[in-house]
Parts: structure tokens; C-alpha cells; sequence
């Protein structure tokens, strides 16, 4: 028999409810095995918006206070609020021995994604960030070419994000809490830049030593808009560029290894073989062609994507994997985007994204670390 995994949703505005909610209810009722059993949001008007969507979950104006009532009753925190409150709420359900799902990014700072990661393993509780775009179905085929060997040996990665403006959370809130630092942690960096840099660790097989980025906001706020980075990997080079000031919204990324290359131009996936190869290599041009993948790119909550991450997150579950591959990439994540901020701010500086030390605990106590980004050179 399956067992239900009762989730608690903190944050109940736009991901939670068209591109979390509705696949929980769902499952609740086809595999029965994920269920919404208590909703937490600080907002009125949002808490009757769960009410009228859950009638039959137990509704909250604080995390603090649902944890307390609802221990024994609920498996895991799935956290949807904006970036400012997510360790706060993560480190308080790993006291409650919870597992914890959460929205990117992690954390704001290198030093609070760190300090997730040992507290989950301390506590022997599975962390699982929300890395949706790695379940689009147009990133999955280009995982089966790249593990097919189409191209070989990747190289060098370009990941572009057109957005015509910043996303916009739900009215009742602060719609445009992502051009609020205190709220958001930063700009289009902080808030999409999760997804390009965990796809680019996919695709060159590892993490980056260093970056050099430059950030540029053209609106009238205290977050970017405009970002763009090199990142040095060991193994080859990635390039990012991220916009809320497009002209049309999309995502092109294109993929460089030995034999030739992958192009990813929202739902259409192209395998290109390299022109020396291709009349000593008829394996490789025989796969060579375009295809189109239909993935939903317009639907900013990717719900279609959400049900396939909550399969790896069961299985995190099952397994004991309680800081799993896509935890460690959300700490890079928060590594290297804070070691590109550092890199804007110092005129596109190359720096080093350093490894994050371990938070030191006394006695039971969770301190901050250190800084990690350093500048590489002086
Ligand atoms: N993975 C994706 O594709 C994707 C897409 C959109 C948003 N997100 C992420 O989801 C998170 C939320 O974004 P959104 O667009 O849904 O924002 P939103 O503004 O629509 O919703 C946030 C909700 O959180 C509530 N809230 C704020 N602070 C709270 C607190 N301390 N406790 C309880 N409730 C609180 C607000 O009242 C609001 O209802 C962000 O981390 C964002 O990056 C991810």
C-alpha cells in the first residue's frame, strides 16, 4: 500500500497555487500519495484563497504556530514563499524532524544554503530544492542525447533567458516583491538564475571554480534586470545571459562537446553533428536532425513539470537521501550567484566561488559561516 505523504504548504501564492497545489490534489486522489493537510500564508486574502481551494486543510497565519500544531500530523513543509523566508521555515521544520521541499533559491546567501544542508543531514531529514526545469520535457531529451553520446564530451554551454519583465507574485501580497532586495535576495540572478546554472552543472558534469559577471538594471528598483556571466569550469566554459527587459519571452540553450551539438530553442531540440564527422561517423549523422518537444514554456508555474520532481523527491524519501545531487547543486546555486554578485560589484572581476566551510554548532546552536566568494586575484 502506498503511503501518503502529508504536506504542509507554506506560502500560498502563485507557484503554490496553480503549479504546486493543483498537482497535490491530483495525486491525492489518483496515486494517493501526496496529500495537502495544513496551508500557512501571512496574507488574509490568500489564506481564504487556500480555504476556498482546500476546504478540508487546516489553514494558518504563521509557520511557527502550524509546526506546533500540526506535529505528528504532516510528513513534510513544502516552502513557496519568496526567498527571504525560506531557511527560516526549512530550519524550523528540520527541528520538527520534517522533510522539506523548497522553491528556488534555497537561501539567500551562501552561509544559510550551507547551514540547510548539515542541518538535514543532522537531522536525517531529506532537503529538496524545487529544480523544475530539469523536468521539462525538453531537458530531458537533451539528457537521453547527451548520455547517448551524441555529442561526446561537453565543453562549453550558452543558456539564454529572454523574459519581457520580472515575474509577478500574486496581488494580494507584493507583486513585485523580486525588485525588493529585502524580499528577494536580489534580482533575475537570484530568481532564474537557479535554473541556468543547475542545467549548465548537468550539462558540463561538474561545478564552477570561478565567474565573471556583470549586473545592469534599467527599471527603478534595487534588484538587476540585466545579467550576464562566464563561468570557468574545470572541464569548460558556460555563458548565461538573463533579461527581464526582452523583447519576446524564451529560453535558447546550445551544448558543445567533441562530435557536435545540442540547440534548445524553447520546445525545439536540434542535434547537430560536426561537418568533419560526418562521413566518418554515420552513427552520429544519422541522429542529427530537429525535433520538437512540446513542454508547456509559456506556463510560468510549469505545473506540467511539478509531478516528476515530486517523484524524486518520494524517492529521496524512500532512500534516505537526505541531501541528494540537486540539494548540492542548490548550494552551488547560492555559491555562485553570490560570487557573481561580488564580481559585478568589482567591474566583472573574475572570482573564485569558494567552497562554503561547514556552519560551526555550539552547543546546538546554528552560527552563521563566512564569507565565501573572495576575489581570485587581488
Ligand atoms: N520553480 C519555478 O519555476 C518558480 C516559478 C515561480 C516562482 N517560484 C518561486 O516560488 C517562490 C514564491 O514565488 P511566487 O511567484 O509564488 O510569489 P507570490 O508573491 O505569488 O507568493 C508568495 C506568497 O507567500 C506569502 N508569504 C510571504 N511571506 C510569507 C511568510 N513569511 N510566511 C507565510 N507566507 C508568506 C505571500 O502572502 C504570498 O501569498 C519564490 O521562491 C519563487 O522564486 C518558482
Amino acid at each position: 500500500m502506498t503511503q501518503t505523504l502529508r504536506c504542509a504548504l507554506v506560502g500560498y501564492g502563485f507557484i503554490a497555487g496553480k503549479g504546486h497545489a493543483p498537482v497535490y490534489a491530483e495525486r491525492a486522489v489518483a496515486e494517493k500519495d501526496f496529500e495537502i493537510v495544513a496551508i500557512v500564508d501571512s496574507n488574509e486574502a490568500r489564506r481564504a484563497a487556500a480555504r476556498q481551494d482546500f476546504p478540508k486543510a487546516r489553514i494558518y497565519s504563521d509557520h511557527t504556530e502550524m509546526l506546533t500544531a500540526e506535529a505528528g500530523r504532516i510528513d513534510f513543509v513544502d516552502i513557496t514563499t519568496p526567498p527571504y523566508a525560506h531557511a527560516a521555515i526549512a530550519h524550523a521544520a528540520l527541528d520538527r524532524g520534517l522533510h522539506v521541499l523548497c522553491e528556488k533559491p534555497i537561501a539567500v546567501s551562501p552561509e544559510e544554503a550551507v547551514s540547510l544542508a548539515e542541518h538535514a543531514r543532522a537531522a536525517r531529514r531529506v532537503f529538496f530544492p524545487c529544480h523544475n526545469y530539469k523536468h521539462a520535457p525538453v531537458i530531458k531529451t537533451v539528457r537521453s542525447l547527451i548520455e547517448s553520446g551524441s555529442i561526446g564530451r561537453v565543453h562549453l554551454v550558452t543558456l539564454q533567458t529572454f523574459r519581457t519583465t520580472h515575474a509577478r507574485g500574486v496581488a494580494d501580497w507584493r507583486p513585485d516583491w523580486r525588485r525588493e532586495r529585502r524580499y528577494s535576495g536580489g534580482g533575475i540572478a537570484m530568481d532564474h538564475g537557479s535554473h541556468t546554472l543547475y542545467l549548465a552543472f548537468e550539462w558540463l558534469g561538474s561545478h564552477p571554480v570561478s565567474v565573471s559577471a556583470k549586473a545592469h538594471t534599467l527599471g527603478d528598483y534595487d534588484t538587476e534586470d540585466n545579467f550576464s556571466c562566464t563561468l570557468t569550469f574545470p572541464n569548460g566554459i558556460a555563458t548565461a545571459q538573463l533579461t527581464w527587459t526582452a523583447g519576446a519571452r524564451k529560453v535558447m540553450y546550445t551544448i558543445h562537446g567533441e562530435y557536435g551539438a545540442i540547440t534548445v530553442d524553447d520546445d525545439q531540440v536540434q542535434l547537430l553533428v560536426r561537418d568533419d564527422l560526418v562521413g566518418t561517423r554515420p552513427d552520429l549523422a544519422r541522429r542529427a536532425g530537429v525535433q520538437s518537444v512540446p513542454s508547456h514554456w509559456m506556463d510560468a508555474s510549469h505545473k506540467e513539470w511539478f509531478g516528476s520532481l515530486l517523484d524524486k523527491f518520494k524517492i529521496a524519501i524512500g532512500s534516505h537521501d537526505y541531501v541528494g545531487a540537486d540539494a548540492r547543486d542548490a548550494i552551488e546555486c547560492v555559491k555562485v550567484i553570490s560570487a557573481a554578485y561580488l564580481s559585478a560589484s568589482l567591474s566583472s572581476r573574475e572570482v573564485a566561488v569558494v567552497d562554503a566551510r561547514p556552519p560551526a554548532r555550539e552547543n546546538g546552536a546554528r552560527t552563521n559561516g563566512h564569507h565565501r566568494a573572495a576575489p581570485s586575484r587581488p
